[in-house]
């Protein structure tokens, strides 16, 4: 595992985007997997400026969400979809038919899983995953627990996340209980994985993703088995990380 350690949000924000620019530079139908929540935010405000400024182009980009919760349909304001167009996809010049989301409201959400899995791998999988982790350590929506799933599949939310993100609805009770996520064998096929992790709230996770077992209590810590992660994390978390192996 690579690890960045920045000073700011901006910073780490400004590191991936210039990781995903170089990606896409390098190969331009890039098949790019994609994080929502707080964390992505400030990385795609930076990608949209610079295809704004005429120096990116996702024409020819194809992207692959990690999550949707189930039961929330596109047009729901909370739904990954609508954070994804709200926060991205409407700013740049991607193609719709590019575009790959689980469906929140399928009328068969089983089927969905096996139909989103089966598009990933058809498409010769993700070239370039983006990940955030949670307080738990979850990565996408995998969950802690004594054995994980691989492929994409539906999830229970851990009471941890459903209180996370109670910060985005009215209240904790419209929170989804139930997810479609990417399994780790989803992202661990990746070819790249860059995992960002800004705040003091995330330090835990963090550390124990690095240097703990590896444990499907942490899901985070399977990428200690992948040969290309770049862990972008706030300084302040390094700094006890370094503390920690004195
Ligand atoms: P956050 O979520 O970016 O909103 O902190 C990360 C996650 O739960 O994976």
């Amino acid at each position: 595992m690579k690890i960045k350690p920045v000073n700011s949000y901006n910073e780490m924000s400004k590191l991936a985007a210039e990781i995903v620019a170089r990606k896409i530079k390098d190969k331009p139908n890039a098949v790019l997997g994609l994080a929502t929540g707080s964390t992505p935010l400030g990385m795609y405000r930076e990608l949209i400026s610079m295809y704004k400024e005429g120096k990116l182009d996702f024409s020819k980009v194809r992207t692959f969400n990690l999550d949707e919760y189930l039961g929330l349909p596109p047009s729901h304001p909370q739904s990954y979809s609508y954070y994804m167009h709200e926060n991205f996809f409407k700013h740049v010049n991607i193609k719709k038919e590019n575009i790959h989301i689980p469906s929140g409201n399928a009328p068969n959400p089983t089927q969905e899983c096996l139909k989103y899995e089966r598009q990933i791998e058809e498409i010769g999988g993700i070239d370039l995953q983006i990940l955030g982790i949670g307080v738990n350590g979850h990565v996408g929506f995998n969950e802690p627990d004594i054995n994980l799933k691989a492929l994409t599949h539906i999830i229970q939310l851990a009471d941890e996340t459903v209180k996370a993100n109670s910060r985005f609805f009215k209240n904790i009770d419209e929170v989804p209980k139930m997810a479609i996520t990417m399994g780790m064998g989803t992202i661990m096929r990746s070819k790249q994985i860059i995992l960002l992790a800004w705040g003091l709230e995330k330090k835990e996770a963090v550390i124990k993703a690095i240097t703990g077992p590896i444990t499907t209590k942490v899901p985070a810590s399977l990428l200690q088995l992948h040969k290309d992660v770049t862990l972008i994390i706030d300084k302040r978390i390094y700094e006890k990380l370094k503390e920690d192996r004195k």
